[in-house]
């Protein structure tokens, strides 16, 4: 996930205005930044490595001479952050500029053929080629915007982009998957990946949909629809509507909270960390299967995710995984594990000093290291022998949300790898098992939209509880675990994640009239234990809530409050979709209670002491 700004002034310098767009779309990431702008049949551009106000300090963004300009904030993919890989991105004769946002899937294919061609690439990044296709375009065709519409059809993935050329008469830009508006001002017109970035500017705005182009200049934007064939076909123009929002609304996507905007945005996440490269995945896999123990690290709801893949490993890929919490590690695995034994680290901020001390007991012992993290550059990325990036784009709210289903879905993407390396599945049986993986995005979709009131109303009803089970088994104990966690953590209401199996020997005791006790129960093959766990509850006056199949009428009547949950969500995966009622139930019941769901007390998003 970055952030990308384009605008066109009718007068005066462009460049200060895109530096302090680009400054409000910093939550979109901020590990490098740049601004290009065309003057007098020039293109000029300043970017490098780190935050926007570091590098203006250093470098003054505002001295760079123009009315037409980009600007690029990043959340490195391709590439570590650094100036090269920073944005805007060009050719090989100065005259195109480009930035963008999103992931170009074949790029390297790309990459290779302009390489044959003679171009010459200097970054390690996929929005490179951009640029260099434009520059072969332009030979053939006068107008940027054409020349634009001739390349796309041939880019597979996303983006978002802004292009200029030294005719610095117009901007262009075009959208397929990844976020772009437009904003129609008074003095000056605008695309960007959100709308605070020309908010102040601004009220006036456009979606760019799917497969659209635009044409900016001094005089307004014309729209096109991209053709296969890589002709344009003009659209009518559109009215724009005006945004109501503050900027600090603008920032959280007109959401109340960023955990709320998180939950919404965790399809999109999802889609993306699909999106890895399989040959990555492949490397990761076989690198495991190398090794006769397997063993993942990790905390909080990392360590969560693990406690999901474990089930996952074991029944897709027939591998039997441990999974530690970090903290414990050098208790316990630092000792007994050696070169025989691949550790998976799991950390979205890659920066958690439990798992960072951890894995140098670990590599010490002799043992290889794949770290699973949402954060390129973080310190675990350095400790570790290879890495493999979730694609979730910045997390702000403290509760991990969005890198907990990215987690999961690579962990998952992982475990389907191995399963057609260790022979458990047969490759018809795996190419299954992705096309069930890939739906969840869709199905993710479709819960938030249609689950969100009713939770919250559930929330609603049991927020003056005082305690609270969480009950699974089998996979769904880790998602039972998640949210207890949750609600811990943010309402700050006692409750325990316990396998559902187990809560006889204890937790039961208890259980009086009237305590809530959450199931989450998939129809997978542990739902006929289910269904006595939920017996025993129901028989001490326990009350139910369960989460379940909108097809399993049996657990519908047993239970007080259902959330019903697509029946065509695959049960080996049904934690990335059985979590979001529980992280709205944490979100709605920390609102009730009158408490901040983005900064919960006493906690942090990085934890970085033992
Ligand atoms: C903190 C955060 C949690 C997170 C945990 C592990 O406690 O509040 O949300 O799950 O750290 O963080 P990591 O960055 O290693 O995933």
């Amino acid at each position: 996930m970055c952030g990308i700004i384009g605008a066109v002034l009718v007068q005066g310098l462009v460049a200060p205005l895109i530096r302090q767009s680009l400054k409000r779309l910093e939550y979109r990431g901020y590990d490098s930044s740049g601004i290009a702008t065309v003057n007098a049949g020039r293109i000029y551009i300043k970017k490098d490595k780190g935050k926007i106000d570091d590098i203006h300090r250093r470098l003054n963004f505002d001295a760079l001479p123009g009315v037409i300009g980009i600007g690029h904030t990043r959340w490195a993919t391709h590439g570590p952050p650094s100036r090269q890989n920073a944005h805007p991105h060009i050719d090989c004769s100065n005259r195109i500029a480009v930035v963008h946002n999103g992931i170009i899937e074949n790029y390297q294919e790309l990459r290779e053929s302009l390489v044959d061609r003679g171009h010459i690439l200097l970054s390690e990044t996929d929005t490179e080629v951009l640029p260099h296709l434009i520059e072969e375009s332009l030979q053939t065709t006068k107008e940027l915007v054409q020349a634009v519409a001739k390349i796309l059809p041939q880019i597979e993935g996303s983006y978002a982009i802004a292009v200029l050329d030294t005719s610095g008469t117009a901007l262009v830009c075009a959208r397929k998957e990844s976020p772009l508006l437009l904003g129609l001002g008074t003095t000056g017109f605008y695309c960007a990946s959100d709308v605070p970035a020309f908010l102040p500017m601004t009220r006036k705005t456009l979606v760019l949909e799917d497969g659209e182009i635009a044409c900016l200049t001094a005089q307004g934007a014309v729209l096109y629809r991209l053709l296969s064939t890589g002709g344009l076909a003009q659209l009518p123009p559109r009215q724009p509507t005006t945004v109501q929002w503050t900027l600090d609304m603008a920032e959280k996507g007109g959401y109340p909270h960023f955990m709320l905007k998180e939950i919404h945005e965790q399809p999109r996440a999802l889609l993306d960390t699909l999106r890895i490269r399989k040959e990555k995945l492949q490397k990761f896999a076989e690198e495991i299967n190398k090794h006769q123990t397997v063993c993942a690290v990790a905390a909080g709801t990392s360590y969560h995710a693990t406690l999901a893949s474990r089930y996952m490993f074991s029944q897709i890929a027939g591998r039997f995984m441990h999974s530690v919490v970090a903290s414990e590690s050098p208790e316990i695995i630092d000792t007994s594990l050696g070169n025989d034994a691949v550790i998976i680290a799991v950390s979205q901020s890659g920066e958690t000093i439990d798992t960072l001390h951890a894995l140098k007991g670990l590599k010490r012992q002799g043992c290889t290291i794949l770290a699973i993290t949402n954060t390129v550059d973080s310190s675990i990325t350095r400790l570790a022998d290879d890495v493999l990036y979730t694609q979730a784009g910045p997390e702000i709210g403290v509760a991990a949300t969005k890198t907990f289903v990215t987690q999961l879905a690579c962990l998952a993407s992982l475990s389907i790898h191995l399963g057609e390396i260790t022979g458990k599945q047969k490759h018809r049986e795996a190419s299954e098992l992705f096309l069930k993986l890939n739906k969840i995005p869709d199905l993710l979709q479709s819960i938030i939209r249609n689950r969100e009131s009713l939770v919250k109303e559930t929330a609603q009803q049991y927020v003056a509880k005082p305690s609270f089970f969480f009950l699974g088994r089998g996979i769904s104990r880790a998602t039972a675990m998640e949210g207890a966690l949750k609600i811990k953590e943010l309402a700050y209401v006692h409750a325990e994640g316990y396998p559902a199996g187990e809560s006889k020997h204890g937790p039961i005791a208890l259980v009086e009239e009237g305590f809530p006790v959450v199931f989450v129960a998939p129809n997978d093959r542990t739902r006929r234990f289910i269904l006595g766990n939920i017996m025993e509850m129901k028989s001490r006056l326990a009350e139910i809530i369960t989460i379940c199949s909108s097809e399993d009428e049996r657990l519908i009547e047993l239970s007080d409050r259902v959330v019903a949950m697509p029946p065509t969500l695959s049960n080996i995966f049904s934690p990335i979709g059985y979590v979001v009622p529980l992280q709205f139930l944490a979100y709605y019941a920390a609102i009730q209670r009158g408490f901040s769901p983005d900064q919960p007390r006493n906690l942090a998003k990085a934890v970085t002491v033992l």
